[in-house]
């Protein structure tokens, strides 16, 4: 009940947040439907399928506030706050399948309903169609900006491909690929207004900084929901890194703090993607009376505080507030 209220309140905030561009973000929906009315059959179901069934639309949202901050007037801020939305939606649904992860969003996974071919196929769709969607403006420059994140992200899951299974995590490790997998779409879709006008080429670098900042700090306070969250507010599994064998900064911070049998047994789970040798309610335990958690939330607001920081050379208004209130929230929901 109290983690019901807890949502409810969390989507108030949201709503708050993105109070200035609610507008806009409808004409991204629109957007969403004419280009999926004309798409290929299967694709237009798949793809309508994963969109409809909710997602938190906080990059489009990123684009549109900035777009507004910057005193755009076009058209463009809806195309490409899509196109970041097309791009974050083909990610997650290539993630799902890298995974074999069940639910999203509260709902079946794509891999789940559709099995695996047809879901890649539907997520290279969708990333090739952002790019033609920038080729149809000829915006290069746009389109630059989001083949580098895309190919960050892609190297992202990787490296996280490459250390699957294994215990003796890095932090450095860690924190790179949480930067590419996540901070840099989030970069991108802060800085891409930027782009939309030649007076305000000049804050592309700082908007990456701000957007890489939130970035990070979302990544944090995401693999710490996935110990304390419950699945019915997250809207997908908890607790299922350790299953799918990924070990996040939870844990990096526990093990030097548990005796030798005990970080064994805890690589065992990692390795087997099971609890067998040690059980979900002890290692919950454990991560819970650690600090560990503490020592996480400290993090994600030092990045936090990082992008307030960056925002201070950001023009002042209502938008400024919402990108500022934005990052506040996210951090909130791991408080
Ligand atoms: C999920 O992102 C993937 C991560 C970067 C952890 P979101 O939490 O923004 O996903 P939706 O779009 O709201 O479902
Ligand atoms: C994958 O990250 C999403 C990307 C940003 C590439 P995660 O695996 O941590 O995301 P969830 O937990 O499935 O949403
Ligand atoms: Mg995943
Ligand atoms: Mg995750």
């Amino acid at each position: 009940m109290r983690a019901n209220v807890k949502s409810l309140n969390q989507a108030r905030q949201i709503r708050q947040v993105f109070g200035p561009v609610m507008d806009r973000l409808d004409q991204v929906e629109n957007f969403f439907e004419r280009e999926f009315s004309r798409a290929e059959p299967m694709v237009r179901e798949v793809a309508t399928y994963v969109l409809a069934s909710g997602g938190k639309r906080l990059r489009p949202a990123l684009v549109l506030l900035v777009s507004r901050m910057l005193g755009y007037h076009g058209e463009r801020d809806v195309r490409y706050a899509a196109v970041v939305e097309m791009i974050h939606t083909a990610t997650l649904i290539h993630d799902d399948i890298i995974d074999g992860s069940d639910l999203r969003r509260g709902h079946a996974t794509a891999n789940t309903r559709w099995g695996n071919q047809t879901s890649v196929l539907v997520g290279d769709w969708l990333y090739t169609r952002t790019m033609d969607l920038c080729l149809e403006l000829g915006d290069v420059d746009v389109m630059r900006l989001l083949t580098t994140a895309t190919l960050r992200m892609t190297e992202g899951e990787i490296l996280a491909d490459r250390i699957r299974g294994r215990i003796d995590v890095d932090e450095g490790i860690y924190m790179d690929i949480s930067q590419r997998k996540t901070a840099e779409l989030f970069a991108a879709a802060c800085a891409l207004p930027a782009l939309f006008q030649p007076a305000t080429l000049h804050l592309t670098e700082r908007l990456l900084a701000f957007g890489r900042s939130v970035g990070v700090s979302f990544q944090l306070v995401d693999d710490m929901l996935d110990f304390t969250a419950a699945r019915a507010d997250l809207g997908k599994p908890v607790m299922a890194d350790l299953r799918e064998g990924r070990v996040t900064l939870p844990i990096i911070l526990l093990l030097p703090r548990l005796d030798p049998r005990t970080r064994r047994r805890l690589g065992e789970v990692v390795s087997s993607g099971t609890f067998e040798a040690i059980s979900e309610t002890e290692v919950l335990e454990m991560v819970r009376t650690s600090g560990v958690l503490d020592e996480v939330r400290r993090r994600a607001r030092d990045f936090a505080a990082r992008a307030a920081h960056e925002a201070e050379s950001f023009p002042k208004g209502s938008e400024r507030d919402s990108l500022l209130l934005a990052s506040e929230i996210l951090l909130d929901r791991g408080m």
